[in-house]
């Protein structure tokens, strides 16, 4: 009989996500591939192979008996690194004070600036690190990780290289994104700022990040402007992302079509010709339901119309210090009760679509021969507990390339 390095067996169910490298839509996000009482065998770091009662040889065996086994989380929209916290901003949000509002006093994104510029690298390394390991305890085995509390040439390399570091040094896999339209500093005006990202940031960022992004919003940047620094991204080999239409519908869904972005991000107020042409293009919609319960907003992108218009979707926590969570099965739980995705959806949508939302999906995102072995053991039978038992962490082991955690 082979020897394995690891084999897991038994498991209820072993949810593979098996099947076309494409991202998914509709109904396809409903094929979970799950196979009762399945079994996986790991080997130097990769799934070596996947079944029904495998006969392998280990040294560690994990017997999954009544537990649900699946493909780590891929949370695709994270700003991990900031410092600080604004726990303070709830008693203006109950007030009934907006983002935009708290925003425009200098509040918000602002005095996170404020507070990230000041901190070293090692006090960012330091508070970014606890935050990565609630992920990981929550089942999140990969990330992206955008700058944009710099806002300044050397404040934004400083987050970029700490996330290489963390990246380096932590079990999670970081990709980054360079967001230094994130907001517009305020010794600067917004042309002036577009100039300097242009002229001065993208030149010496492009080679600590994969993805460009823009907060495109009223009141921010104009898709005009988001478009400018989207496309010179592109000439310095960045990716384009994009935070599209929050707030208030900018067109920054039918942007994301034009531009030729790998995702467009929020779209709670995206018009359907936007959603359209996402669709047609295959850009991954990532909705951040995080955001909108922590603002208190009334509603939520609109999932399922999203789904129906044929738009591959992803979702993220959007960790950031003003929806701090770093928890993807919370996620799922406000995806599937107030967005009315099934759990198969939201399921799909937070292992295989978000990986293919940081271009991920060849190596993780689903139990595949040869893929990474990013594995999570849940204390569950069925995946359908994850949106039904909520409030407690359902994630019972990690095994992130391999190695149990
Ligand atoms: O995705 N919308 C812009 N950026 C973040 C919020 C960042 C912050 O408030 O610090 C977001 O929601
Ligand atoms: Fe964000």
């Amino acid at each position: 009989m082979e020897t394995v390095d690891v084999l897991i067996k038994n498991a209820n169910e072993l949810i593979t996500l098996r099947g076309s490298n494409k991202p998914r839509i509709k109904n396809q996000m409903s094929q979970l591939s799950i196979i009762k009482n399945g079994s996986i065998a790991i080997k130097d770091g990769l799934i070596f192979d996947i079944g029904k009662n495998l006969r392998y040889k280990s040294d560690k065996i994990i017997d999954a008996n009544k537990k649900t086994v699946m493909p780590g989380f891929v949370d695709p929209h994270t700003h991990l690194v900031f410092a600080g916290a604004r726990e303070f901003e709830l008693d203006m949000k109950l007030k009934g004070q907006t983002y935009m509002d708290i925003l425009k006093k200098g509040g918000g994104i602002i005095y996170t600036v404020t507070k990230t510029r000041k901190a070293t690298q090692s006090e960012l390394i330091k508070q970014s690190k606890i935050r990565l390991n609630n992920m990981l305890i929550h089942g999140t085995t990969t990330c992206e990780a955008k700058s944009g509390y710099g806002l300044e040439t050397e404040s934004e390399l400083k987050i970029l290289k700490t996330q290489k570091k963390l990246n380096e040094t932590h079990p999670i896999d970081i990709v980054s994104t360079f967001l230094g339209a994130h907001a517009v500093p305020r010794d600067h005006t917004t042309k002036e700022y577009v100039d300097i990202i242009n002229n001065e940031m993208l030149p010496k960022v492009n080679r600590y990040a994969k993805f460009c992004d823009v907060f495109c919003e009223k009141g921010v940047f104009t898709p005009n402007q988001s478009k400018k620094i989207l496309e010179t991204g592109k000439k310095y080999g960045l990716i384009p992302k994009i935070h599209a239409d929050e707030i208030v519908d900018t067109g920054g869904a039918a942007l994301a079509a034009e531009i030729g972005a790998i995702s467009a991000d929020h779209l709670l107020r995206s018009n359907n010709k936007g959603l359209s042409l996402m669709a047609k293009k295959g850009i991954i919609g990532v909705m951040l339901p995080g955001t909108s319960f922590s603002l208190m907003m009334k509603d939520y992108a609109p999932a399922r119309k999203i789904i129906d218009l044929g738009v591959p979707v992803a979702l993220a926590t959007d960790l950031n210090p003003n929806c701090w969570t770093e928890n993807m099965q919370f996620i799922i739980q406000l995806a599937c009760l107030n967005m009315k995705m099934t759990p198969s959806e939201a399921i799909c949508a937070t292992t295989f679509n978000s990986a293919c939302a940081i271009g991920l999906n060849n190596k993780i995102g689903s139990i595949e021969k040869r893929k990474q072995a990013d594995i999570i053991i849940l204390n569950c039978p069925n995946h359908k507990f994850i949106p039904y038992h909520y409030g407690i962490n359902l994630v019972e082991t990690v095994i992130k390339k391999g190695i149990i955690l």
